[in-house]
């Protein structure tokens, strides 16, 4: 049977969809960095998809970094601890960064990835998530770019996994239980 077509996936968000808004973003982005040169600091894995997307449409000099963190560590959740996996390549020091994330969930990944670039000496930090889901907040935190607010349900797709699957759907689904 077809990954891309599972009888236990409602599409939320069709790849036309995706590509039209992230079309968007990046016309934004480029006129409010105007003259200016980036760093778009993509958060591995699920950032993958949006941020080689939004690359793409952004018309202004563009540098690429990645970073990879472990959600939450031996601790509980709340906490917000989080552990570096796989830091960037290079120093951020008077760059302006863009973190690009797929999901903004409680905020505590992007909350400590703030704080932690900050403190690097970035020129200015600011972020772009595909997915935003308001209500699962724990910490505030500034998304200055969003994709689409979604309500609280568990979604798949367009580099959202589950136990690893289904980040290669060109869309965004919710995954229904079998
Ligand atoms: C997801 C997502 C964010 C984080 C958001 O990553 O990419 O980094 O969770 O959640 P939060 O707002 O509750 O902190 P995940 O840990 O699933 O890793 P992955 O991108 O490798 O799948």
């Amino acid at each position: 049977m077809s990954e891309f077509t599972q009888p236990n996936l409602r599409v939320l968000l069709s790849a036309e969809q995706i590509r039209v808004r992230i079309q968007e973003l990046g016309r934004q982005i480029t006129e409010e960095y105007a003259g200016k040169s980036l760093l778009l600091v993509g958060v591995l894995k699920g950032a993958i998809p949006f941020t080689a997307d939004l690359l793409r449409a952004i018309d202004l000099p563009v540098q690429l970094d990645f970073i990879a963190v472990s959600s939450y560590g031996a601790s509980t959740k709340s906490s917000g601890e989080v552990r570096i996996l796989k830091d960037l390549d290079a120093s951020l020091k008077g760059l302006h960064v863009l973190v690009v994330e797929d999901i903004v969930d409680t905020g505590l990944t992007l909350t400590y990835l703030l704080d932690n670039f900050r403190r690097r000496e970035a020129e200015s930090v600011r972020v772009a998530a595909l997915l935003d889901k308001p209500e699962r907040r724990i910490k505030e935190v500034a998304v200055d770019y969003v994709g689409f607010p979604i309500p609280n349900e568990f979604v798949v797709g367009y580099g959202l996994d589950y136990a690893e699957r289904y980040r290669n759907l060109p869309y965004v689904a919710v995954l229904n239980p079998e």
